[in-house]
């Protein structure tokens, strides 16, 4: 979740520079920035922290620190101090400051306060609908965790909405890796507390990789995957849909066909079949999509994403299309160096390399899904009934 900022200064330079260390941080947003003369009676409530250039000997000044930190609704107040002396920090702990940072900053130091804060009243930003997006792996190692992180990554960049990926490759989850993250918790926590959560608790157990996404990581032992039950993931998916804090959810479903990965699609608005252009994928992939028509969930109709395609590879498209029964939704070039290279750095593509012709494939998914949603407008379902009305 974005920690929304308010930015008051002394010195403009002073201004620029905490600018910065605030829009470098993950969660970090500034959402105004103005001299300490135009310092508000009030601060707006949408506001998470009111980041000051404090001023010794300025007793207006300590007064309305002392006051707004007085009140419980007020956001949390962070001093940009000139040094920091045992006085210095004594006087800020009796007007209620959080935290205070003196000149350098570093960024772990900057992200550790944030990490402390509580987390914002999720409850100011609902979203209309959260769109639930299960990536269903035809085989081991078609790039499922590939498509699954790199379209979430972007759904989070271009539409600037709420995403959580949902890591359900619960022996060997490996979304973690692919974002360079080492979360403090997993599913597992989110089980084991799951009767006392509440929003913002259950918020603080996903690890936040930027201002727009979160990730529900799959278990850290073999073992543990054994304590998750579909009724645990539906219960987890039905609070979090409720909630309306994200805008997508998106599952790594691996390619294990099992009662867990059967109630994630079972609860899915979309379900993405990937595979590539390899014989044992794609007859995997038709025995798949054979299994989905016949289980008809909710009338929610498969879509395959082709990846690793080469247009000189074995098979044509048409050979592909006519041995599935079913049209290609997308198709996703094979380029070993770059995709290789992203994974292993730990960092989506589109924020290494934004220009590479792959990411165009892949924002081409995450635009489809954002056109099905305005096509589809609330409801679970409604999309099935719209694609009849134009087949009809
Ligand atoms: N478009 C692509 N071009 C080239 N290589 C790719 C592409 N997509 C995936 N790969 C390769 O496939 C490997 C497996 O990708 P990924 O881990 O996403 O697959 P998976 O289906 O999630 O596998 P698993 O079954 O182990 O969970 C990657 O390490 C990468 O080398
Ligand atoms: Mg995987």
């Amino acid at each position: 979740m974005a920690i929304r900022f308010c930015l008051y200064y002394h010195s403009k330079e002073n201004g620029e520079y905490l600018q910065k260390i605030i829009n470098s941080s993950r969660q970090g947003m500034l959402v105004e920035t103005q001299g300490l003369d135009r310092l508000p009676p009030q601060i707006n409530s949408g506001t998470d922290v009111v980041f000051l250039e404090y001023q010794e000997d300025d007793a207006k000044l300590d007064r309305w620190i002392e006051k707004t930190a007085a009140d419980p609704k007020s956001p949390a107040i962070f001093l940009f101090l000139h040094e920091i002396t045992t006085n210095s920090l004594w006087k800020a702990l009796r007007l209620g400051v959080k935290e205070c940072f003196a000149f350098p900053i570093r960024p772990e130091e900057f992200q550790e306060a944030l990490d402390r804060l509580p987390r914002p009243d999720v409850n100011l930003e609902l979203t209309e609908t959260t769109r639930v997006v299960s990536f269903l792996g035809s085989k081991g190692g078609v790039g499922n965790t590939f498509l699954t992180t790199n379209v979430a990554y972007i759904l989070g960049q271009e539409q600037k909405g709420q995403v959580l990926i949902v890591d359900l490759d619960l022996r060997y989850g490996q979304v973690v890796y692919f974002f360079d993250a080492r979360p403090k918790y997993t599913i597992i926590d989110v089980i084991e507390n799951f009767e006392r959560i509440d929003s913002s608790y259950l918020q603080s157990l996903f690890h936040s990789y930027d201002k727009h996404l979160s990730i529900l990581p799959a278990p850290a032992r073999l073992e543990e995957a054994e304590a998750v039950t579909p009724e645990h993931l539906g219960k987890i998916l039905h609070y979090l849909k409720n909630l309306r804090v994200f805008n997508w959810i998106l599952v790594d479903c691996c390619h294990q066909m099992d009662e867990v990965t059967l109630r994630a699609l079972e609860l899915s608005d979309d379900i993405l079949l990937v595979t590539n252009p390899s014989i044992p994928a794609l007859s995997n992939a038709k025995k798949l999509l054979e299994l989905l028509q016949m289980l008809d969930l909710g009338g929610v109709r498969p879509e395959v994403l082709l990846n690793s395609w080469q247009k000189r590879g074995d098979l044509g498209e048409s050979e592909v299309v006519g041995f599935l029964g079913r049209e290609i939704s997308s198709k996703i070039t094979f380029d070993s160096t770059q995709v290789v290279r992203s994974i292993n750095e730990g960092r989506p593509l589109w924020e290494m390399a934004p220009r590479h012709p792959l990411c165009q494939e892949l924002r081409a998914i995450a635009t489809k899904l954002c056109g099905d949603d305005a096509a589809r407008g609330n409801g679970h379902g409604l999309g099935w009934i719209k694609r009849l009305v134009r087949k009809g």
